[in-house]
């Protein structure tokens, strides 16, 4: 579904992004992993084309969309959730997920957009908080709304960058199930997470960064058992 060859992006003296090699297939959850600043925010920031890249390629769906802008990707089917939840606080939950629908896709009518927020906000458990405004919600309820909104962009693939952050233990496994229920209905996902028992329940495969490289890949049990990966985490680990 993904493929990114050969990524780089320095800032200043720090290399975020070293020659990284990367597939998504169609169907997984893929978590990424590592050290902070190991260049994690920067993979799916060069995805979803918040940042360009200084060298390598991006395809997505066999197409590449390497210099693409952020727009031109989610209306092809790039979806981003991000770790800091910027609703507009004065429209309910509806309303922001309107913005999610009209926004993913252009020309939509708005009968289509329509159709597609009720069906997110049934799949993410929002029927409740529907006609709350966003202002109004509780953190978890915050991170739902987030994951809605980029769900209602119709997302083949799905960016998300530490949705779990701040939550509760108990929290964050209703939000795993979420997520589960998210690839059930067909999306492919990719999120990076720093608590391990979520990247266990929720990963196929793991992908580990440290200084910008990607140092491992595997299974959830090989990657926590790889010398590499024990070194990254635990020679720094604070
Ligand atoms: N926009 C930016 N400008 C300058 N440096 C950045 C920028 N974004 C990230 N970095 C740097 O790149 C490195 C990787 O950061 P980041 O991708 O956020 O790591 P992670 O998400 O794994 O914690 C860090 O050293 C960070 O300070
Ligand atoms: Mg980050």
């Amino acid at each position: 579904m993904l493929r990114v060859v050969g990524l780089s992006k320095r800032f200043g003296g720090v290399v975020a992004a070293r020659e990284v090699n990367l597939e998504v297939r169609a169907g997984e959850i893929l978590a990424v992993i590592g050290p902070n600043g190991a260049g994690k925010s920067t993979l799916l920031n060069l995805l979803s084309g918040l940042v360009r890249p200084d060298a390598g390629r991006i395809e997505f769906l066999g197409e590449d969309i390497t210099h693409a802008p952020p727009e031109v990707r989610a209306w092809k089917g790039l979806g981003r959730a991000f770790q800091i939840v910027q609703p507009f606080h004065e429209m309910t939950v509806r309303e922001n997920l309107m913005v999610g629908a009209l926004y993913g896709k252009p020309g939509a009518s708005l009968k289509t957009a329509q159709k597609v927020v009720e069906e997110v906000i049934e799949l993410t458990g929002l029927s409740s908080k529907a006609d709350t405004e966003a202002g109004e919600l509780t953190l978890l309820e915050d991170k739902r709304l987030e994951l809605a909104r980029a769900l209602c962009t119709q997302p083949r693939l799905l960016l998300l960058d530490e949705v779990m952050a701040g939550l509760r233990p108990a929290e964050a496994m209703e939000a795993v199930e979420l997520v589960q229920r998210t690839r059930a209905s067909g999306v492919t996902v990719l999120f990076i997470e720093h608590l391990m028992p979520v990247v266990r329940a929720l990963a196929d495969r793991v992908v580990v960064m440290d200084y910008g490289q990607v140092i491992a890949e595997g299974r959830y049990e090989e990657v926590a058992a790889n010398a590499k990966v024990r070194e990254a985490y635990l020679g720094r680990s604070a």
